[in-house]
């Protein structure tokens, strides 16, 4: 029974039970309507509709989109709500997100729980609101409100919800809700109130479309659906309410047949598939509370931050006790940049910086550390030297975890005498911000290690993914490969500002030569110097940007780079093409021009042939693994849907063709992944492994 019918007096209650998020599937859609029928049936004078476990309806289910939908309809059922005779009210808790807010605007009247959540997050989905969303809230919220929240799909609080209008009367958190709602009900049915279609509200006033798109677009940064949303919303203002739902539906049909709706929902369930491993089920993971960190630089100083953020202790270690100080301060000024951004209050701040954290240049500081974080310099010596002295001190039992970028943990865990509870922990930077974390299983792993990594990776609120031990991992070792690609682009012809604007057109945030000006051009020249011994002589590396280095320009912490920065703006370095060209001139690479189609379809083939080859050998699960990597921690345009996923709506055989193409110039580069190969041979798709891999 997804909805229970109760009648309490003169009001019929529905409750929605349909965990874990009540979302508004096929049986729900029934039960509500049924539930609406059998109300008045009854001959109820009022109808509260609310939601049994933690939320109010989260939205449409999912799951359903991309198959043939079935009646009823939600844009029917909120319809049919509106419609009713008597009163209905909305008593609202947890999150009332999408579709489920549709039905609430479809009632009558609205009561929240004051921790409530409202919102239309349809557009991060690659969809609009499509049952009534456009053409409701603007008559709730007016305009400009309306516009906020569709086009960016961001929730808002109860007590917002309650001062626009959205809600009519707050209840306090943790309030009995069905009591809360009855009491509502009765109140309204003693002073008489009567129906109140939303749809009656007169249009609000307009407001400035086009300056509205053209903002809207700005941020979309090529994504349709905020800009769809907004002109079902602009409908509102210039149709009947029965036209404008019409266009809320045409609107909503179009984006639903897009390639990047099916990118989207392919990233919300893949964010959430990567953390279930078949081997760590039943696996109970060790205890988290105390953390070690060693090294109080860039990433140790975040990594604890991000600890000290989930309440846990941690303890520093650095090198002396100028290091120790310098690594404190940083963790402070993240911290204060927490407490400025609201995520936490004064007295959490002031708890957190000078009773959970200390900070020790004597190892022995670690002996209660239930997991040791080494964030030290990208040295396999200095790496060593270090586990020898964590081994020294940590107690029996102790997760001992390295943050190293590229190197080879099982090196790292053989080098102890406590191999199983060695892994890797790869942040990404800054550490308290960005969300991925790769969870490195080395041979010896023990599985309550991994299980540990992912439960304290969940702890950081972290999107935790498991790879296995090589040169770089699942993100790093792609990067790596389709920077080689734009390199060797270079080398041919093309500049690296054709290929960041190639590459941010397609949607990542920056292009790859001006995330290496923000990473550090020294990240890379130290890793080309280590990997020099090991090169192949077939192997096309630039020195150009060696140059540069020599100079001590690293780019944007230097202030130059591949551009040179001026604040917040930048702009070309005039002496990169000249080096670039010195070097072609050097190497008698004749020059010739790409266009801006060739340099996406490089770059991008690179790209999924190395996923491919991680996906083959086992370094990452699934493809959705290499997905979410590549979306949360490299910026991969999200409604592409992580690169595999794009391979598959490209066609994997032109892909493989265009590899093979690309091999005939340059074999050792371009050799086809054999899972790709096999993947064409039996006419298969990436996600095809997702699938089998779930089963
Ligand atoms: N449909 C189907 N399944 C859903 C779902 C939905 N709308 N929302 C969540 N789920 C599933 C998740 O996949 C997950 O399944 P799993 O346990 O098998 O992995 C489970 O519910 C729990 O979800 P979370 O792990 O995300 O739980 P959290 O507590 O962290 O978050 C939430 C809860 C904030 C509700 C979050 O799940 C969420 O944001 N959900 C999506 C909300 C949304 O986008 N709604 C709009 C849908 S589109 C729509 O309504 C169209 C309409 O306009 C016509
Ligand atoms: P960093 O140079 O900013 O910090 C390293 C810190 O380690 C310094 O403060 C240094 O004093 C300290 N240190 C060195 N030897 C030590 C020892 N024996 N005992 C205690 N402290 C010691 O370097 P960063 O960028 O923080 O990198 C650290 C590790 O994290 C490296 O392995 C790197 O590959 C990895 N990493 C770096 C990322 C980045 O974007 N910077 C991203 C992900 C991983």
């Amino acid at each position: 029974m997804t909805v229970r019918y109760e009648k309490a007096g003169d009001v019929a209650l529905l409750a929605a039970d349909n965990p874990p998020v009540n979302a508004l599937g096929l049986d729900m859609r029934y039960g509500l309507q049924d539930g609406m029928a059998r109300a008045l049936e009854d001959g109820a004078r009022a109808v509260v509709i609310y939601g049994h476990g933690r939320t109010w309806f989260a939205g449409a289910d999912i799951r359903e989109f991309g198959k043939p939908p079935k009646d009823p309809m939600l844009p029917d059922l909120c319809n049919t709500i509106e419609a009713s005779p008597v009163p209905v009210i909305a008593a609202l808790h947890g999150t009332a997100l999408g579709g489920g807010l549709e039905v609430a605007m479809a009632c009558h009247y609205r009561i929240c729980l004051g921790d409530a959540k409202l919102g239309l997050p349809e557009v991060g989905l690659g969809i609009l609101p499509g049952a009534g969303g456009t053409q409701r809230l603007p008559r709730l919220v007016g305009f400009a409100k309306a516009i906020e929240m569709i086009t960016t799909g961001k929730p808002i609080g109860a007590q917002d919800a309650h001062d626009t209008g959205l809600v009519d009367t707050l209840a306090a958190p943790g309030s009995d809700l069905r009591a809360a709602g009855l009491a509502y009900a009765e109140m309204l049915l003693a002073s008489g109130a009567p129906p109140r279609p939303t749809r009656a509200i007169p249009a609000p006033e307009a407001v400035d479309f086009d300056y509205a798109q053209r903002q809207v677009a700005k941020k979309a940064r090529g994504q349709l659906s905020p800009v769809t949303a907004l002109a079902a919303v602009a409908a509102a203002a210039t149709l009947s309410f029965d036209d404008g739902l019409a266009e809320e539906r045409r609107l909503f049909n179009t984006l639903m047949e897009t390639d990047q709706r099916k990118g989207l929902i392919h990233a919300f369930f893949a964010e959430r598939q990567v953390s279930k491993l078949p081997e760590l089920a039943g696996v109970a993971p060790r205890e988290t509370d105390h953390i070690g960190v060693i090294g109080g630089g860039t990433m140790g100083a975040g990594i604890a931050t991000a600890a000290l953020l989930a309440r846990r202790h941690v303890t520093v270690i650095e090198r002396d006790s100028a290091a120790a100080e310098a690594g404190r301060k940083r963790i402070g000024t993240n911290l204060a940049g927490a407490l400025r951004r609201g995520k936490i209050d004064q007295q959490t701040h002031d708890a957190l910086r000078d009773d959970h954290l200390s900070t020790a240049t004597d190892y022995v500081a670690l002996a209660h550390s239930d997991v040791i974080i080494e964030a030290v310099f990208e040295d396999m010596a200095v790496k060593k030297q270090v586990f020898a002295q964590i081994e020294a001190v940590a107690k029996p039992g102790a997760v001992l975890a390295t943050n190293t970028s590229y190197l080879d943990i099982d090196e790292i865990a053989a080098s102890t005498s406590r191999a199983a509870d060695v892994l890797g922990l790869h942040l990404f930077s800054p550490a308290h911000v960005m969300r991925l974390l790769e969870v490195v299983v080395g041979d010896a792993t023990a599985p309550e290690v991994t299980a540990t990594g992912f439960a304290l990776g969940k702890a950081l609120g972290k999107v935790s993914v498991r790879a296995g031990v090589c040169d770089g991992f699942i993100g790093n070792r792609i990067l790596s490969a389709y920077r080689t690609a734009a390199d060797h682009m270079i080398l041919d012809g093309a500049s690296p500002y054709q290929i960041d604007r190639v590459m941010e057109d397609f949607g990542f945030a920056m292009g790859p030569f001006a995330v290496a000006d923000l990473a550090g051009l020294d990240i890379g020249w130290a890793n080309r110097k280590r990997l020099a011994p090991t090169r192949q002589p077939h192997e096309r590396v630039p020195a150009y940007v060696d140059r540069l280095c020599e100079e001590g320009h690293f780019g944007q912490k230097t202030g130059r780079g591949y551009y040179v920065y001026d604040d917040r703006n930048r702009s070309e370095n005039p002496d990169v093409i000249p080096l670039i060209e010195a070097e072609r001139a050097e190497r008698g690479t004749p020059a010739r021009d790409f266009t801006d189609a060739q340099i996406l379809r490089r770059y991008m083939a690179a790209m999924v042939n190395e996923a491919a080859k991680v996906v083959g050998e086992g370094i990452a699960r699934r493809p959705l693994d290499v997905d979410v990597v590549l979306l949360m921690g490299y910026g991969f345009p999200r409604y592409h849907g992580g690169p595999l996923k794009w391979a598959d709506l490209q066609g994997l055989p032109d892909l493989l063709r265009d590899i093979e193409t690309f091999a005939e110039e340059d074999p050792h580069f371009w050799q086809p992944a054999p899972l790709l190969n096999k993947l064409v041979a039996k006419g298969a798709s990436f996600d095809d492994l997702n699938k089998d891999a779930q089963t």
